[in-house]
């Protein structure tokens, strides 16, 4: 009786939680993947800072973008062109599969990343303990430097839109941008 009510307050749960929560399969994502590796490198670790790392992202994150790629929430003409025929469970299978792989950091400019230190507590608090990501708030550590900049810079002129990002954006300088993205590279 006990187990009954259990498994019923699980497939509840799994409902409210939407669609994001079709049960990923890895190995459909690993044959999905290796379009996406053209640009985004062998496994998603890009070794060019135009094209984000995705290997050991977090799934929920990946899923999200995914999605608003697909939506046109997020724009980019190269990935809403990617995203557009994906289904939800193609989305969720890919992200399984980034999120599983190694992820090999991009590495940042250490007299940079030195000044940009003590910024970065206020980061970990939303992005986890040395950035590595918590739910739908993205790994930070090892990402390209060049690539988290322009995110930055992104979201301080509304071109991709988050509320707290853009908020915490445009509190940062150039400056302290470029030094916080070099820290947060530079993290393994
Ligand atoms: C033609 C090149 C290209 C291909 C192929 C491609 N992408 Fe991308 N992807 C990009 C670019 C460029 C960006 C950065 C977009 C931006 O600056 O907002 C990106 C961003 C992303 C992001 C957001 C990452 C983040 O940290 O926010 C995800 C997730 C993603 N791609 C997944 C995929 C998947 C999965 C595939 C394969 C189905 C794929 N991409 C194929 C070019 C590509
Ligand atoms: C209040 C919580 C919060 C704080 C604090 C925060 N972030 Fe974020 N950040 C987020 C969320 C949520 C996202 C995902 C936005 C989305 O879904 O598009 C994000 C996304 C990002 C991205 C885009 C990454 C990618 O892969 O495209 C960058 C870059 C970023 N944050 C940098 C920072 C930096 C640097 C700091 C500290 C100065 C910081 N964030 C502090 C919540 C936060």
């Amino acid at each position: 009786m006990k187990f009954i009510k259990l498994y019923q307050m699980l497939l509840l749960g799994l409902c409210f939680s939407g669609v994001a929560n079709a049960t990923p399969d890895i190995a459909a994502g690993k044959e999905r993947a290796g379009m996406c590796f053209n640009c985004h490198g062998a496994e998603g670790n890009s070794k060019n800072s135009n094209f984000p790392i995705l290997a050991g992202q977090k799934p929920a994150y990946l899923a999200n973008q995914l999605r608003a790629f697909r939506d046109g929430k997020r724009e980019n003409g190269m990935m809403q062109n990617m995203a557009k025929n994906l289904s939800d469970q193609e989305i969720n299978d890919l992200a399984a599969y980034f999120a599983a792989q190694k992820n090999n950091s991009a590495g940042g400019d250490s007299e940079l990343a030195a000044k940009g230190k003590s910024k970065a507590p206020m980061c970990f608090g939303c992005h986890g303990d040395k950035a590595k990501g918590m739910g739908v708030t993205p790994r930070l550590a090892g990402q390209h430097p060049a690539y988290l900049q322009r995110q930055l810079l992104a979201f301080k002129d509304g071109t991709r839109k988050n509320g707290p990002m853009s908020g915490i954006a445009k509190m940062l300088s150039e400056q302290e941008i470029k030094s916080v993205t070099e820290y947060m590279g530079s993290l393994k």
